[in-house]
């Protein structure tokens, strides 16, 4: 197992994916980590519709007027949903499933790209969440967050370089207005 700051590092945003389906195996394994994340109360709220379907992808991509159209490429897309009548904090409960998601795409040497859903439009105006609610058959009552584009990665990216780290984000004791830090 790879040390966790050395695949923190290693993560980004993968948006361009080889022509090759994930195996069942491969998707089940990665799938077991949102199922670990921990939720408010452990009320669990979230589900994971995996979407493989080129049709359906293809329509994913246009969920959005823009920053959505790659996520027709990839292999799958896991778009993450949360039962709001179980949670008022369901965001937080669905975005950590998303980022433990992501953390274990990446240990499989796999690339992801988060997509946005949750107050976003579609190129006409509709919510992005309503236009994938009637794509995919999800009630109501579920709020969509976003998607998770996942595949073989086809590019490359430069880990993230530790000078690039925001040390001016902390603050001790009391918060400190940026300009005071310098
Ligand atoms: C809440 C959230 C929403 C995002 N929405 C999108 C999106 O809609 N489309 C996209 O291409 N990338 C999206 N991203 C990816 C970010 O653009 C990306 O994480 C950021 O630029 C940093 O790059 P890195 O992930 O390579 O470190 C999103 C990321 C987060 C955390």
């Amino acid at each position: 197992m790879e040390n966790l700051s050395d695949l923190l590092h290693r993560r980004r945003s993968i948006r361009k994916y080889q022509d090759s389906a994930l195996t069942d195996e491969e998707i089940k394994q990665l799938m077991a980590a949102p199922l670990m994340a921990p939720s408010s109360k452990r009320c669990t709220p979230w589900e994971f519709v995996l979407v493989r379907d080129e049709v359906k992808r293809e329509a994913l991509g246009a969920c959005r007027a823009a920053n959505s159209a790659f996520v027709a490429k990839a292999p799958l897309v896991v778009v993450i949903i949360a039962d709001t009548e179980k949670t008022d904090v369901w965001v937080e409960d669905a975005s950590i499933a998303a980022s433990y998601l992501q953390l274990q795409v990446e240990e499989a040497g796999l690339g992801s790209c988060w997509v946005q859903l949750r107050n976003r439009q579609t190129a006409t105006g509709q919510s992005s969440e309503d236009y994938v609610r009637e794509l995919l058959g999800i009630p109501a009552k579920y709020g969509v967050l976003c998607m998770v584009a996942i595949g073989r990665k086809a590019e490359e990216k430069k880990p993230f370089d530790d000078e690039r780290l925001q040390w001016n984000k902390l603050h001790c004791d009391t918060f400190t207005p940026a300009a005071e830090q310098a």
